[in-house]
């Protein structure tokens, strides 16, 4: 093994960890930012379909989950999605919102990993990829980093490395492993934004590709006005992957199919001499109309239905309860719910309370943005404040 000095050595070169490299050589710190990963930064380039959310122009410390929800308030404000966004269009790209504040760049998400590799570069920062990571000691002045054929010794240690979804581009839970290392605590780890899983008997038949538009989907305190997807083992679509977030296994998550009226007035006012279900499609995709009509028996005339019948429909439409028998995993979650416990860090500087010179930014720490760019946001800010004090 080769030793070598430097200041700060960064783990995982992804997005916290290129930004948190870049703003501490900026800063005059000597930086080595080392990944397993052959690609650099694929979450960033499959994310947004390709054109990565990068940032919300509505974040706010609300829009985050975690043991502690006052943690991200600190670092959301020294580092802003207004600070982001300046970033983007100093590099001359250009952007487009989407519904809900979510920005999106025009060039797509390679141009963004290109940005954030040329304020690496800009910043003397070295790049080792295709490195992998051995073991970490702590020693008097710092750290010693084994990586590849080289022992870094470090004054500070930062660890980006994310969390465990999409394992086939380089998630691992190294990140909790030297935290654990350090005696930090790990909240339990869970995927979020991620399609749930039914239950047959909830399927209602053959119902994939259906699209619900602005329903309102709850779970445990989460609850989110956007579209849904019935897919072929559950639903997706943003409203179900943001209150994935929420749901606890063996609990409901509620949907509201009619969010904008009483249900219960809309049938009483609607043709009595109609089918029930095509009274339903004048509000609802036709193939679900005959699908939810069909939960009711026979599907008849509305005038036909007994009163008791016709709360039950309605009380449907506006709570349509069912409990997931799952969710589709780290293999298909965006983000990790839970990870490095924020008791055992400083809020303002992302460094270990008991363990100084050690940093955790980005997706490992416990904190989970909602989404629609929330995520890189905290990836942003956590990386900019510990890159400062590193
Ligand atoms: P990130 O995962 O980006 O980087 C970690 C790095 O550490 C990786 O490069 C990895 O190779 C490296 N690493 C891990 N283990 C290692 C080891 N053992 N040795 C060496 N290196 C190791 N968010 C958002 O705000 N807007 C969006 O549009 C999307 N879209 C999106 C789509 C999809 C499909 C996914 C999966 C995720 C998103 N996200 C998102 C979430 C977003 O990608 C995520 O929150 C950030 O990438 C987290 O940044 P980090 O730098 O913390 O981890």
């Amino acid at each position: 093994m080769e030793r070598k000095t430097i200041d700060v050595v960064v783990l995982g070169a992804g997005a916290a960890g290129m930004m948190c490299a870049a703003t501490a050589g900026t800063m005059g710190r000597s930086v080595v930012l080392i990944d397993h990963a052959t690609k650099l930064a694929e979450k960033i380039r499959i994310s947004g379909g390709g054109r990565c959310n990068f940032t919300n122009m509505n974040t706010r410390p609300e829009c985050y989950l975690s043991q502690n929800p006052h943690f991200v308030k600190s670092a959301l404000a020294q580092y802003t999605q207004h600070d982001f966004i300046k970033l983007v269009e100093s590099h001359g790209l250009t952007y487009h919102e989407k519904t809900l504040g979510q920005l999106f760049c025009d060039q797509g998400s390679g141009a963004i990993i290109e940005m954030l590799k040329l304020e690496v570069d800009r910043a003397g920062v070295l790049w080792r990829m295709q490195t992998p990571i051995g073991e970490v000691r702590r020693v008097d002045d710092g750290f010693e980093v084994d990586a590849g054929d080289e022992t870094w010794c470090c004054a500070s240690l930062v660890v980006a490395t994310g969390g465990l979804s999409i394992p086939p581009i380089g998630a691992t839970g190294i990140g909790y492993d030297i935290a654990r290392q350090f005696d930090l605590d790990i909240v339990p780890t869970t995927a979020a934004l991620v399609p749930l899983t039914f239950q047959p008997q909830d399927m209602w038949g053959e119902l994939a590709g259906v699209a619900l538009e602005a329903t309102e989907v709850s779970a445990g305190k989460g609850r989110f006005r956007e579209d849904i997807l019935l897919t072929h083992k559950g639903v997706s679509g943003p409203a179900i992957l943001q209150v994935s977030s929420y749901w606890q296994p063996g609990e409901p998550v509620t949907i509201n199919l009619l969010p904008d009226e009483d249900p219960a007035e809309f049938l009483a006012s609607a043709n009595r001499d109609a089918l029930l279900s095509t009274v339903l499609a004048e509000r609802l995709p036709r193939r679900f109309a005959q699908a939810l009509a069909g939960q009711f028996g026979e599907v008849k005339p509305l005038k036909q239905y007994l009163p008791k019948e016709m709360s039950a429909i309605a009380e449907r439409l506006s709570a349509w309860q069912v409990v997931p028998s799952g969710t589709l995993g780290y293999k298909k979650a965006e983000v990790t719910k839970g990870g490095v416990d924020t008791k055992g860090l400083n809020s303002k500087t992302m460094m270990a309370r008991d363990v100084p010179g050690l940093f955790f930014i980005g997706e490992v720490v416990d904190v989970t943005g909602w989404l629609g760019g929330y995520n890189f946001q905290w990836a942003w800010s956590s990386a900019y404040v510990a890159g400062l004090n590193a």
